[in-house]
């Protein structure tokens, strides 16, 4: 029996993604349709039975951040959606966005109609160029079906939706550099609190969430948030599209049920990686992109949940997992990881746009035979709680998973180079 699903991914790559009447043969805009007919209480009711847990990267619970948008007496609202995948090793947004834009948009329009918001917003990625095109195909024929725009099914509800493209920052992913970046500030992020809730796009309360995520808003509110959780583990439910990359057989994107397939299984199954290339050894996984944790191979029957991730140390953040085979050298990997976050520092705080620099020059120690003593052992240490602790947002405080995972398995590849001191030697 196969593992996989189609629940979000339902359609993609099997239907023209900008015709309306397609996405409603493959049962588009019901989701929406039974919408309309319930209260913006009962829809949030059936999105937190779901347990559906953001899918951008930070895990936050959809009906929670509903419920408190909903409570906040001030309008207009906005709907936002993040649609800058820049997390490298993830490329999930990218088959919605191009293969099933219609979902995301049924899937911001049911949460427009809950907030009562007139404008939502797509916040592309800027490299999606193509894609971003077909997206605003299909809005105009949304439009045209009476989908969107003036008095939406009969129901006096307006709503519009309109696209606008990053420039490439990785930082803009971060909802609220994403906000000043929406206004045509500079793609920084904001002191937080205000939350964005209350004080978000133009200064209103705003919705923020990821493409998967609203995508999935349709399939709650027609199977019902019970049936929803069903499909995946009790603490999460759904499905995730998971991004196979780096070493894998079979690189790609894949919809599994939470908690019902294992990291092997997504890394060897043949339905989803098939292995290695070359048939090598797995040496370790990198999960949720350049600011998730390493994994060795000893905890590849994790299953592949929120919580059983967690639990192991590990995480699901966007749901990218890079494959990497037994010829790779861990310092290696992790030099070009931190040239990652020093490339894309906005440069706001020190611990980040210093640290980054910091670590790097140690890692390049560490990368040649004596190179290093263990005062930069020391240091790489400091640097990484210090970077965790004390950087202005998350991009700072994540850029030392990856390191501080590959330390806690990886520990005798960080000592290999190191001149030990006389005093240690004896
Ligand atoms: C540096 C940084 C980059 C981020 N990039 C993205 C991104 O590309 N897409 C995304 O959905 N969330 C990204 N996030 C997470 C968002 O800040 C936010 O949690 C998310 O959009 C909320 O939506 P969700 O709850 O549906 O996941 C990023 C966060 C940080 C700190
Ligand atoms: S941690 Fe600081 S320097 Fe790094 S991206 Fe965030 S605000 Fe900018």
């Amino acid at each position: 029996m196969s593992k996989l699903v189609t629940l979000v991914s339902e359609g993609a790559g099997k239907i023209d993604p900008i015709s309306v009447a397609a996405y409603e043969g493959v049962g588009g805009y019901e989701g929406l349709k039974k919408a309309v007919g319930m209260t913006a209480e009962q829809v949030i009711a059936e999105v937190k039975k779901a347990k559906l847990l953001g899918r951008g990267g930070a895990a936050y619970p959809a009906g929670s951040k509903w419920e408190h948008l909903l409570h906040i007496p001030e309008t207009p609202k906005y709907i936002v959606c993040n649609a800058d995948e820049g997390e490298p090793g993830t490329f999930k947004d990218k088959v919605i966005l191009g293969q099933l834009p219609l979902k995301l948009i049924e899937g911001i329009t049911i949460s427009g109609f809950v907030f009562g918001a007139k404008a939502g917003y797509i916040y592309v990625r800027g490299e999606y160029r193509k894609i971003q095109k077909r997206l605003i195909q299909a809005i105009e024929n949304a439009k045209k079906a009476g989908y969107l725009g003036q008095n939406i099914l009969g129901k006096g509800f307006d709503f519009d939706i309109h696209v606008i493209s990053g420039a490439g920052a990785y930082v803009c992913g971060e909802n609220s550099a994403l906000l000043n970046s929406t206004e045509g500030k500079v793609g920084r992020p904001r002191i937080k609190p205000p939350h964005l809730a209350e004080v978000g796009l133009f200064l209103q309360p705003t919705l923020v969430n990821n493409v998967e995520s609203l995508s999935s808003i349709p399939a709650i509110v027609l199977k019902g948030g019970d049936e929803y959780l069903r499909i995946g583990h009790p603490d999460s439910g759904g499905t995730k599209l998971i991004c196979l990359s780096g070493h894998t057989a079979k690189p790609g994107v894949y919809e599994i049920p939470l908690g019902k397939i294992t990291l092997r299984d997504a890394i060897y199954d043949p339905e989803m990686g098939n292995g290695l290339k070359g048939g090598k050894n797995l040496k370790f996984f990198h999960l949720g992109g350049q600011s998730g944790p390493i994994g060795p191979a000893s905890l590849l029957d994790t299953p592949y949940s929120y919580t059983d991730l967690r639990k192991a140390g590990l995480s699901v953040g966007s749901g990218a997992i890079v494959v990497m085979d037994e010829s790779v050298s861990i310092i290696d990997y992790l030099i070009g990881v931190t040239e990652f976050f020093i490339h894309e520092s906005c440069g706001k705080c020190v611990p980040c746009r210093e640290g980054n620099k910091q670590l790097i020059s140690v890692l390049r120690k560490l990368a040649v035979p004596g190179g290093a003593n263990e005062t930069d052992l020391a240091n790489l240490r400091r640097l990484v709680t210090t970077m965790t602790a004390a950087s202005f947002c998350g991009l700072g405080q994540t850029a030392t998973a990856a390191l501080n995972s590959a330390w806690k398995h990886f520990r005798e590849e960080f000592e290999a180079n190191v001149t030990k001191t006389a005093a240690a030697a004896a």
